[in-house]
Protein backbone atom coordinates (compact mmCIF):
# COMPACT_ATOMS: atom_id res chain seq x y z
CA UNK A 1 0.00 0.00 0.00
CA UNK A 2 1.31 3.39 -0.53
CA UNK A 3 2.53 5.96 2.06
CA UNK A 4 -0.52 8.29 1.29
CA UNK A 5 -3.46 5.53 0.89
CA UNK A 6 -6.72 7.16 2.47
CA UNK A 7 -5.10 10.75 2.10
CA UNK A 8 -6.27 13.72 -0.61
CA UNK A 9 -4.16 15.96 -2.11
CA UNK A 10 -4.28 19.53 -3.84
CA UNK A 11 -1.77 19.90 -6.67
CA UNK A 12 -2.58 23.59 -8.32
CA UNK A 13 -0.80 23.67 -11.90
CA UNK A 14 -0.95 19.95 -12.15
CA UNK A 15 -2.26 20.02 -15.87
CA UNK A 16 1.35 19.95 -17.16
CA UNK A 17 5.50 20.18 -16.25
CA UNK A 18 6.17 19.85 -12.44
CA UNK A 19 2.81 20.14 -11.05
CA UNK A 20 1.53 16.95 -13.63
CA UNK A 21 4.48 15.30 -12.02
CA UNK A 22 3.94 15.81 -8.68
CA UNK A 23 0.01 14.52 -9.23
CA UNK A 24 1.13 11.59 -10.72
CA UNK A 25 3.65 10.73 -7.71
CA UNK A 26 0.77 11.52 -5.02
CA UNK A 27 -1.61 9.46 -6.90
CA UNK A 28 0.75 6.62 -7.33
CA UNK A 29 1.14 7.03 -3.53
CA UNK A 30 -2.84 6.19 -2.77
CA UNK A 31 -3.63 9.92 -2.51
CA UNK A 32 -6.97 10.85 -4.29
CA UNK A 33 -5.65 13.95 -6.03
CA UNK A 34 -7.26 17.56 -7.08
CA UNK A 35 -5.42 18.53 -10.35
CA UNK A 36 -5.89 21.77 -10.38
CA UNK A 37 -5.33 24.26 -13.70
CA UNK A 38 -5.83 27.31 -15.10
CA UNK A 39 -6.75 26.80 -19.06
CA UNK A 40 -5.59 24.08 -20.30
CA UNK A 41 -8.77 21.52 -19.92
CA UNK A 42 -7.12 18.79 -21.95
CA UNK A 43 -3.84 18.46 -20.72
CA UNK A 44 -5.85 18.33 -16.98
CA UNK A 45 -7.91 15.83 -18.37
CA UNK A 46 -4.47 13.82 -19.37
CA UNK A 47 -3.19 14.15 -15.97
CA UNK A 48 -6.41 12.83 -14.63
CA UNK A 49 -6.49 9.92 -17.72
CA UNK A 50 -2.91 9.18 -16.54
CA UNK A 51 -3.14 8.42 -13.01
CA UNK A 52 -6.67 6.90 -13.40
CA UNK A 53 -4.91 4.42 -16.37
CA UNK A 54 -2.29 3.58 -13.32
CA UNK A 55 -5.01 2.82 -11.03
CA UNK A 56 -5.28 5.80 -9.15
CA UNK A 57 -7.85 8.18 -8.30
CA UNK A 58 -8.49 11.89 -9.34
CA UNK A 59 -10.43 15.27 -10.54
CA UNK A 60 -9.98 18.50 -12.18
CA UNK A 61 -10.81 21.27 -10.92
CA UNK A 62 -10.64 24.66 -13.03
CA UNK A 63 -9.67 28.28 -11.48
CA UNK A 64 -8.00 30.78 -13.29
CA UNK A 65 -5.42 32.32 -10.59
CA UNK A 66 -5.34 36.55 -11.25
CA UNK A 67 -9.23 36.46 -12.15
CA UNK A 68 -11.86 37.42 -10.09
CA UNK A 69 -13.61 34.23 -8.71
CA UNK A 70 -10.72 32.02 -8.86
CA UNK A 71 -10.80 31.14 -5.33
CA UNK A 72 -14.52 30.68 -5.45
CA UNK A 73 -14.21 27.83 -8.15
CA UNK A 74 -11.73 26.37 -6.94
CA UNK A 75 -12.43 25.77 -3.56
CA UNK A 76 -16.47 25.18 -4.93
CA UNK A 77 -14.57 21.98 -6.95
CA UNK A 78 -12.02 21.17 -4.04
CA UNK A 79 -14.97 20.37 -1.65
CA UNK A 80 -17.49 18.62 -4.68
CA UNK A 81 -14.57 16.22 -5.32
CA UNK A 82 -13.54 15.46 -1.63
CA UNK A 83 -16.38 14.64 -0.74
CA UNK A 84 -16.68 15.46 2.91
CA UNK A 85 -13.52 14.68 3.41
CA UNK A 86 -10.36 17.14 4.67
CA UNK A 87 -7.49 17.70 2.89
CA UNK A 88 -4.02 16.23 3.80
CA UNK A 89 -1.83 17.66 1.36
CA UNK A 90 -1.92 21.32 -0.10
CA UNK A 91 1.13 21.75 -3.06
CA UNK A 92 1.06 25.32 -4.41
CA UNK A 93 2.68 24.63 -7.58
CA UNK A 94 0.67 26.96 -10.17
CA UNK A 95 3.12 29.73 -11.26
CA UNK A 96 3.76 32.19 -14.44
CA UNK A 97 7.63 33.10 -15.46
CA UNK A 98 8.82 36.92 -15.72
CA UNK A 99 11.68 37.15 -18.54
CA UNK A 100 11.29 41.45 -18.72
CA UNK A 101 14.10 43.56 -17.93
CA UNK A 102 13.56 45.45 -15.29
CA UNK A 103 13.33 48.68 -17.12
CA UNK A 104 10.49 47.12 -19.28
CA UNK A 105 8.28 45.63 -16.55
CA UNK A 106 4.82 47.35 -16.57
CA UNK A 107 2.92 47.65 -13.61
CA UNK A 108 0.60 45.32 -15.33
CA UNK A 109 3.35 42.42 -15.58
CA UNK A 110 4.00 42.99 -11.87
CA UNK A 111 1.14 43.18 -10.75
CA UNK A 112 -0.10 39.83 -12.54
CA UNK A 113 3.07 37.97 -11.48
CA UNK A 114 2.40 38.97 -7.86
CA UNK A 115 -1.34 37.64 -8.61
CA UNK A 116 -0.37 34.20 -9.35
CA UNK A 117 2.74 33.71 -7.94
CA UNK A 118 2.39 35.21 -3.80
CA UNK A 119 -1.14 36.43 -3.92
CA UNK A 120 -2.70 33.46 -5.06
CA UNK A 121 -0.90 30.76 -2.82
CA UNK A 122 -1.53 32.70 0.26
CA UNK A 123 -5.47 32.87 -0.15
CA UNK A 124 -5.24 29.41 -1.58
CA UNK A 125 -3.44 28.28 2.18
CA UNK A 126 -6.03 30.54 4.23
CA UNK A 127 -9.21 29.54 2.95
CA UNK A 128 -7.35 25.21 2.67
CA UNK A 129 -7.32 26.33 6.60
CA UNK A 130 -10.39 24.95 7.62
CA UNK A 131 -10.38 22.06 5.17
CA UNK A 132 -6.65 20.93 6.24
CA UNK A 133 -6.58 17.96 8.64
CA UNK A 134 -4.33 17.78 11.20
CA UNK A 135 -0.74 16.02 9.88
CA UNK A 136 -1.08 17.73 7.02
CA UNK A 137 1.27 19.43 4.70
CA UNK A 138 1.73 22.36 2.36
CA UNK A 139 4.40 22.86 -0.01
CA UNK A 140 4.69 25.34 -1.75
CA UNK A 141 7.43 25.40 -5.40
CA UNK A 142 9.76 28.49 -4.92
CA UNK A 143 12.75 28.43 -7.29
CA UNK A 144 16.77 29.01 -7.21
CA UNK A 145 16.10 32.29 -8.30
CA UNK A 146 15.74 33.56 -4.98
CA UNK A 147 19.55 32.07 -4.32
CA UNK A 148 20.82 33.67 -7.15
CA UNK A 149 20.48 36.67 -9.66
CA UNK A 150 19.06 35.96 -13.26
CA UNK A 151 19.48 39.36 -15.22
CA UNK A 152 15.63 39.51 -16.66
CA UNK A 153 14.05 37.96 -14.30
CA UNK A 154 13.44 40.52 -11.37
CA UNK A 155 9.72 40.27 -10.91
CA UNK A 156 10.35 36.37 -11.16
CA UNK A 157 12.43 36.38 -8.20
CA UNK A 158 11.10 38.87 -6.30
CA UNK A 159 7.39 36.95 -6.02
CA UNK A 160 9.51 33.47 -5.93
CA UNK A 161 11.26 35.32 -2.05
CA UNK A 162 7.92 36.20 -1.38
CA UNK A 163 6.50 32.87 -1.72
CA UNK A 164 9.43 31.03 -0.08
CA UNK A 165 9.17 33.55 3.17
CA UNK A 166 5.57 32.31 4.06
CA UNK A 167 6.49 28.49 4.62
CA UNK A 168 8.40 30.07 8.35
CA UNK A 169 5.57 32.01 9.84
CA UNK A 170 2.81 29.44 8.59
CA UNK A 171 5.27 26.52 9.86
CA UNK A 172 5.56 28.06 13.39
CA UNK A 173 2.00 29.06 13.11
CA UNK A 174 0.43 25.82 12.25
CA UNK A 175 3.01 23.32 13.83
CA UNK A 176 0.69 22.83 17.05
CA UNK A 177 -1.66 21.12 14.24
CA UNK A 178 1.30 18.91 13.46
CA UNK A 179 1.17 20.58 9.83
CA UNK A 180 4.40 21.36 8.18
CA UNK A 181 4.68 24.22 5.90
CA UNK A 182 7.97 23.53 3.30
CA UNK A 183 9.01 25.48 -0.17
CA UNK A 184 10.69 23.12 -2.69
CA UNK A 185 12.78 25.43 -4.85
CA UNK A 186 14.27 23.57 -8.01
CA UNK A 187 16.59 24.74 -10.57
CA UNK A 188 16.27 24.90 -14.27
CA UNK A 189 13.61 21.83 -15.30
CA UNK A 190 12.48 21.34 -18.46
CA UNK A 191 8.83 22.05 -19.18
CA UNK A 192 6.47 24.32 -21.28
CA UNK A 193 8.16 27.07 -19.00
CA UNK A 194 11.08 26.66 -19.85
CA UNK A 195 11.46 25.69 -23.38
CA UNK A 196 12.41 28.50 -24.42
CA UNK A 197 15.87 28.24 -23.24
CA UNK A 198 16.08 24.59 -22.44
CA UNK A 199 15.48 24.55 -26.87
CA UNK A 200 18.95 26.39 -26.78
CA UNK A 201 21.72 24.24 -26.48
CA UNK A 202 24.60 26.27 -25.97
CA UNK A 203 23.13 27.97 -23.28
CA UNK A 204 21.80 24.09 -21.59
CA UNK A 205 25.46 23.99 -22.06
CA UNK A 206 25.74 26.95 -19.40
CA UNK A 207 23.57 25.66 -17.10
CA UNK A 208 24.87 22.17 -16.55
CA UNK A 209 28.53 23.55 -16.54
CA UNK A 210 26.97 25.23 -13.52
CA UNK A 211 25.47 22.16 -11.59
CA UNK A 212 27.33 19.50 -10.04
CA UNK A 213 25.18 16.92 -11.42
CA UNK A 214 26.03 18.21 -14.76
CA UNK A 215 22.42 17.57 -16.43
CA UNK A 216 19.12 20.11 -16.38
CA UNK A 217 16.64 19.04 -14.21
CA UNK A 218 13.55 16.62 -14.53
CA UNK A 219 9.78 17.21 -13.58
CA UNK A 220 9.69 13.89 -11.84
CA UNK A 221 13.50 14.78 -9.86
CA UNK A 222 10.90 17.88 -7.88
CA UNK A 223 8.24 15.49 -7.32
CA UNK A 224 9.84 12.91 -5.86
CA UNK A 225 11.31 15.34 -2.95
CA UNK A 226 7.21 17.13 -2.24
CA UNK A 227 6.08 12.97 -2.02
CA UNK A 228 9.38 12.92 0.60
CA UNK A 229 7.57 15.96 2.54
CA UNK A 230 4.16 14.90 1.70
CA UNK A 231 4.65 11.57 3.13
CA UNK A 232 5.20 10.17 6.77
CA UNK A 233 9.00 10.58 6.53
CA UNK A 234 8.55 14.74 6.08
CA UNK A 235 7.18 14.72 9.49
CA UNK A 236 10.16 16.35 11.43
CA UNK A 237 10.76 19.11 8.05
CA UNK A 238 9.17 22.27 8.77
CA UNK A 239 9.56 26.21 7.91
CA UNK A 240 12.41 24.79 5.34
CA UNK A 241 13.48 25.62 1.45
CA UNK A 242 14.61 22.68 0.10
CA UNK A 243 17.07 23.43 -3.04
CA UNK A 244 16.35 20.79 -5.57
CA UNK A 245 19.20 21.63 -8.26
CA UNK A 246 21.54 19.26 -8.98
CA UNK A 247 23.36 21.44 -7.06
CA UNK A 248 22.95 24.18 -9.08
CA UNK A 249 25.72 27.46 -8.95
CA UNK A 250 27.47 26.22 -5.43
CA UNK A 251 30.47 27.74 -6.89
CA UNK A 252 33.68 27.91 -9.54
CA UNK A 253 34.86 24.80 -10.93
CA UNK A 254 38.34 25.03 -10.42
CA UNK A 255 40.97 23.27 -12.70
CA UNK A 256 41.94 20.02 -11.08
N1 LIG B 1 10.44 24.76 -14.88
C1 LIG B 1 11.40 25.28 -14.12
O1 LIG B 1 12.58 25.32 -14.48
C2 LIG B 1 11.06 25.82 -12.76
C3 LIG B 1 12.12 26.16 -11.91
C4 LIG B 1 11.85 26.67 -10.65
C5 LIG B 1 10.55 26.81 -10.25
N2 LIG B 1 9.53 26.49 -11.08
C6 LIG B 1 8.17 26.67 -10.60
O2 LIG B 1 7.47 25.44 -10.67
C7 LIG B 1 6.09 25.69 -10.90
C8 LIG B 1 5.63 24.89 -12.11
O3 LIG B 1 6.41 25.30 -13.21
P1 LIG B 1 6.39 24.51 -14.61
O4 LIG B 1 7.70 24.75 -15.23
O5 LIG B 1 5.89 23.13 -14.42
O6 LIG B 1 5.30 25.40 -15.41
P2 LIG B 1 4.38 25.07 -16.67
O7 LIG B 1 4.84 23.85 -17.36
O8 LIG B 1 4.29 26.36 -17.42
O9 LIG B 1 2.96 24.77 -15.98
C9 LIG B 1 2.34 25.80 -15.27
C10 LIG B 1 1.11 25.26 -14.55
O10 LIG B 1 0.53 26.34 -13.81
C11 LIG B 1 -0.80 26.56 -14.27
N3 LIG B 1 -1.06 28.00 -14.32
C12 LIG B 1 -0.32 28.94 -14.96
N4 LIG B 1 -0.91 30.15 -14.82
C13 LIG B 1 -2.04 29.95 -14.09
C14 LIG B 1 -3.09 30.81 -13.63
N5 LIG B 1 -3.12 32.13 -13.90
N6 LIG B 1 -4.09 30.27 -12.91
C15 LIG B 1 -4.09 28.95 -12.63
N7 LIG B 1 -3.16 28.09 -13.05
C16 LIG B 1 -2.13 28.59 -13.78
C17 LIG B 1 -0.86 25.97 -15.67
O11 LIG B 1 -2.21 25.64 -15.99
P3 LIG B 1 -2.71 25.50 -17.54
O12 LIG B 1 -2.08 24.26 -18.08
O13 LIG B 1 -4.17 25.38 -17.44
O14 LIG B 1 -2.23 26.73 -18.23
C18 LIG B 1 0.05 24.75 -15.50
O15 LIG B 1 -0.63 23.70 -14.89
C19 LIG B 1 5.95 27.21 -11.06
O16 LIG B 1 5.57 27.78 -9.84
C20 LIG B 1 7.35 27.64 -11.43
O17 LIG B 1 7.60 28.99 -11.09
C21 LIG B 1 9.76 26.00 -12.34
Amino acid sequence: MGMLAGKTALVTGASRGIGRAVALRLAAEGALVAVHYGADAEAAGETVARIEGAGGHAFAVRARFGGADALDRLFAGLTAGLAGRGLDVLVNNAGIPSTTPVGQVTPQELERVLAVNVAAPFFVVQRALPLLNDGGRIVNMGSTASRFAVTTQLAYTISKAALEAMAPTLANELGRRGITVNTVAPGAVRTDMTAGYTSVPEFVAQLEAMTALGRLGEPEDVADVVAFLAGPQGRWVTGQTIDVSGGTWLGPLMPA
